[in-house]
C-alpha cells in the first residue's frame, strides 16, 4: 500500500452535485495531495490542474483505467453520476482497491438505503444499485466509510426548481405534502474531506446526512421567499406531467426512473428524515435551505432589495 497520503477522487469534474470537485478543492486547501479522476480533458479538468490536483483521465467502467488511476493512491473517494453502470463500477473499484491496498475507501451512497433490505426495496434502479454496492463493499473486507446523504440542494433543488422560481416564483414539484430535509453538497463534501484527511476513526462507520430541518414544501418555499425577499410558493404538480418534462429535457431513462421514484417516496413521507452526520463529523451544523438560496440567489432569479 502507498504511504504517500495521495488521495484519489473519482468523478472530480462534477456535473450536477459536484461532490468530487468540491472534495478535491477542500483537500487541496488542507495541503493534501489529490489525484483527480475525470472522464475527459476539458475546461473542468484544466481548472482542477490549475487548482493543484494531479488530473488523470479514465473510465470507471474500464478495468485497466481503474487499475492505473488507483495505483499509487493511499485513499479513495468513490462517487460518480447517477447512471446505469453504477454497480459494475463499484465492484470494479473494490476489486482494484483490494489488489492495490488502500487504508480507506469512502463510498457515496444514498440515505434511502438505510430503509432498504432484501424484502423492502424501491423501484429506483439507482437505489437498488447503491444497496447492492454497499453489500459488495461489505463483503470485500475493505476499510470502507459509507456516506448516505438525503437529496442534494445543489444536485436536485437548484437544477429542478431554479427555472420555475426564476420565471414564475414557484417551486413546481410532485412532492405532495411530504416533508424533506435536503442537504447541501458543500456540507456532504466537507464530511468526505474530513474523513479522507484522517480516516482512522471513521472506518466502518455509516454517516447519514441531512439538512437542519425536515419540512413540507410550503415550508421550503417560505425559506426561498425569506432568502429572495419576494413571494415564492409551492405548487404540487401531477407526477406524470413532471416525468414528461424530464423526458422532454432529454435526461437518461435511468435517471428519470430514479427521480420519479424519489418523488413518489417524498409524497409517501419517506424523505421526512433527520440525521446529525454533518455536525458529528465536521463540528459545524448543516446549511439551511435559506442560506443555500441566499448563496445562489442569482440562479433563482435574484433577491429583491
Ligand atoms: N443528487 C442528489 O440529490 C443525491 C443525493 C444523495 C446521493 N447522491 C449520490 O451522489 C452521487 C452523485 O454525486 P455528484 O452529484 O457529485 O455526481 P456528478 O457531479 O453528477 O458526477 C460526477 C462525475 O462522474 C463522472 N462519471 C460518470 N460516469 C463516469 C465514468 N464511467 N467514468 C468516469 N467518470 C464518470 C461524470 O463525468 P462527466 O461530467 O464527464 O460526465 C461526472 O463529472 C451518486 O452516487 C448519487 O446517487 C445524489
Amino acid at each position: 500500500m502507498a504511504e504517500n497520503g495521495l488521495i484519489l477522487v473519482t468523478g472530480a469534474a462534477g456535473q450536477f452535485g459536484a461532490v468530487g470537485r468540491t472534495v478535491t478543492g477542500l483537500l487541496l486547501a488542507r495541503g493534501v495531495p489529490v489525484r483527480a479522476m475525470v472522464r475527459r480533458e476539458d475546461d473542468r479538468a484544466a481548472a482542477l490542474r490549475t487548482a493543484g490536483a494531479e488530473v488523470v483521465v479514465g473510465d470507471l467502467l474500464e478495468p485497466a483505467d481503474v487499475a492505473r488511476v488507483v495505483t499509487g493512491c493511499q485513499r479513495i473517494y468513490f462517487g460518480m453520476s447517477v447512471s446505469a453502470g453504477y454497480l459494475e463500477a463499484t465492484v470494479l473499484m473494490a476489486a482494484v482497491a483490494r489488489d492495490v491496498g488502500v487504508d480507506a475507501l469512502v463510498n457515496m451512497s444514498q440515505m434511502t438505503v438505510s430503509e432498504m433490505s432484501l424484502r423492502h426495496t424501491t423501484p429506483s434502479p439507482q437505489q437498488r444499485q447503491h444497496w447492492l454496492s454497499e453489500q459488495a463493499l461489505a463483503w470485500s473486507g475493505l476499510p470502507v466509510v459509507t456516506i448516505r446523504p438525503t437529496v442534494f440542494l445543489e444536485g436536485f433543488f437548484l437544477p429542478l426548481t431554479g427555472p420555475s422560481v426564476r420565471e414564475r416564483s414557484r417551486i413546481e414539484l410532485p412532492f405532495g405534502r411530504g416533508k424533506t430535509s435536503p442537504v447541501a453538497t458543500a456540507d456532504v463534501a466537507r464530511v468526505i474531506a474530513a474523513v479522507l484527511a484522517d480516516p482512522g476513526p471513521h472506518v466502518g462507520q455509516i454517516y447519514e446526512l441531512t439538512g437542519p430541518r425536515s419540512q413540507d414544501m410550503d415550508g421550503v418555499a417560505r425559506e426561498y421567499a425569506d432568502a429572495l425577499n419576494r413571494e415564492i410558493t409551492y405548487t404540487d404538480i401531477p407526477p406524470e406531467a413532471w416525468e414528461q418534462g424530464l423526458q422532454r429535457a432529454g435526461l437518461p431513462e435511468h435517471l428519470i426512473h430514479h427521480l420519479v421514484t424519489m418523488a413518489a417516496l417524498n409524497r409517501a413521507g419517506r424523505y421526512d428524515r433527520m440525521a446529525d452526520g454533518v455536525e458529528r463529523v465536521t463540528g459545524q451544523p448543516a446549511m439551511s435551505v435559506r442560506d443555500f438560496v441566499v448563496r445562489h440567489a442569482e440562479e433563482f432569479g435574484g433577491r429583491r432589495s
